[in-house]
């Protein structure tokens, strides 16, 4: 296991049981777990395809209850899966849990579009907490534009003194953001990267200022990114290698670990052809 603490912020290259167990228990104030979906993706040293169905959802289970453990009474928990294992996810959580939203992240896809059948344009989120009576919710950090009524500036009549429609409004359950494509800034190397600004919905609405945040299947680290930006701190396990590397230059610039180069490789379209330069 290796552990790099710097500026609030830990990044651990583990395994998730094995990460998790360095964590005092009741300490985190909100976590965001992306784990694998059991649908077969390549990450890198590590498979995505369980035996069964049966396998996965025991492994899932046992660190959903480590993950409760880590959490303080007041926390948060947002967690994802395939659309195939939510339904489990779900039933299992709210024996424990409150779910106060089933979230829908969706996304437009202009890649390969299924022929016969409905193509899955959406990933499932579940927002639970331990305390309803006593959570953080900053639903003024979080407001997005009302585009009916407010946009055309009409007058609500129904009140008792009629005003003008609110011209921006909390966000419901449906989140639209398009998907990390290779072309975009933030763009890394890991093929279910999240992006920037759903990871900054969820933790400026659900954490304050100084506020631990946990992420036990990092991947590129995009939690513990967005913490740094927002003055959280954070904790984020990653079992692969690489993508730990990407997390310590993308969270802390790290350039050089263990005597290694870990800068980040340029995209095809930045590297320079020097043989079509004029001298
Ligand atoms: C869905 S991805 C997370 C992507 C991440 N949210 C991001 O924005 O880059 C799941 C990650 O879990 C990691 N992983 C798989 N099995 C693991 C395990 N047993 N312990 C820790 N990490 C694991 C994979 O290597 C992969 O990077």
């Amino acid at each position: 296991m290796d552990i790099y603490e710097e500026n609030g912020h830990v990044l651990i290259n583990s395994d998730v049981f094995d990460g998790l167990n360095t964590i005092p228990d009741s300490s985190v104030d909100l976590i965001f777990v992306d784990p694998p979906y059991n649908i077969g993706k390549n990450f890198n040293t590590i498979k995505d395809r369980w035996e069964t169905d049966t396998d996965y959802l025991n492994w899932s289970y046992n660190w959903i209850d480590l993950c409760i453990k880590k959490l303080k009474r007041s926390g948060s928990l947002y967690i994802m899966t395939s659309t195939q294992f939510i339904s489990y996810y779900d039933i299992y959580i709210r024996q424990k849990l409150t779910i106060l939203s089933r979230i829908v992240w969706y996304y437009d896809s202009s890649g390969v579009q299924a022929k016969k059948y409905f193509g899955s344009l959406y990933e499932p989120i579940l927002f639970c907490v331990k305390d309803t009576k006593n959570y953080c919710f900053n639903n003024d950090e979080i407001r997005v534009e009302a585009k009916t009524g407010a946009k055309r500036k009409l007058i609500d009549y129904r009140k008792p003194v009629p005003t003008q429609y609110n011209s921006t409004k909390v966000p419901g359950n449906v989140w639209e953001f398009p998907r990390v494509r290779y072309r975009m800034e933030e763009y890394e190397n890991h093929p279910t990267q999240k992006p920037i600004a759903l990871l900054e919905r969820i933790i400026k609405a659900s954490s304050n200022e100084g506020d631990i945040v946990l992420d036990p299947f990092s991947g590129t680290f995009t939690t513990s990114f967005v913490c740094e930006k927002l003055g959280r701190k954070s904790i984020g396990i990653e079992i692969d290698k690489i993508y730990y590397q990407i997390g310590l230059r993308r969270v802390l610039n790290i350039e050089d670990y263990k005597g290694k180069s870990i800068k980040r490789e340029p995209k095809t379209y930045e590297v320079v052809d020097y043989s079509q330069m004029n001298f």
